[in-house]
């Protein structure tokens, strides 16, 4: 009924039509679960570090407190906008979410 699905001259064609959609969908599904997680301060942060590029910038990155602290405030050097006291629920949302892994933890890597 299908000839064109019986095996013939190019079997492989259905297996390179298949390799090129694996390819190409784990991108697209990764840019979906891009998302912030929920806590304290997660709304303070999307107000404030979404106004030049995305808020979701900051994930995957992996700081400690200081590193936290010294990338928001060479943000405020770019001319982020806030209080301190934003600045600071910023700090806490991010240093709490995004905390630099362990060194010596195994389950801290990834
Ligand atoms: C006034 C504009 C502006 C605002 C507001 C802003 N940023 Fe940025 N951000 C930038 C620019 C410009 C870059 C590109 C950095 C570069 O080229 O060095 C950047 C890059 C970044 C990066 C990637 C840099 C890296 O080292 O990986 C992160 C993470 C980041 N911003 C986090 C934040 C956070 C967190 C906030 C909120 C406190 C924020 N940004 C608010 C302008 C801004």
């Amino acid at each position: 009924m299908f000839p064109a699905l019986k095996l013939g001259p190019r079997p492989n064609r259905a297996a390179l039509f298949a390799l090129g959609l694996l390819a190409a969908l784990p991108p697209f599904a990764h840019a979906q679960k891009k998302q912030l997680p929920e806590g304290p301060g997660k709304v303070t942060t999307q107000r404030i570090c979404s106004g030049c590029h995305a808020a979701e910038i900051v994930i995957g990155k992996q700081l400690d407190r200081d590193g936290w602290e010294q990338l928001v405030s060479s943000m405020v050097d770019k001319g982020a906008t806030g209080t301190d006291d934003e600045f600071n629920q910023i700090i806490d949302y991010l240093a709490t979410n995004f905390p630099k892994p362990q060194t010596g933890d195994k389950n801290g890597q990834k």
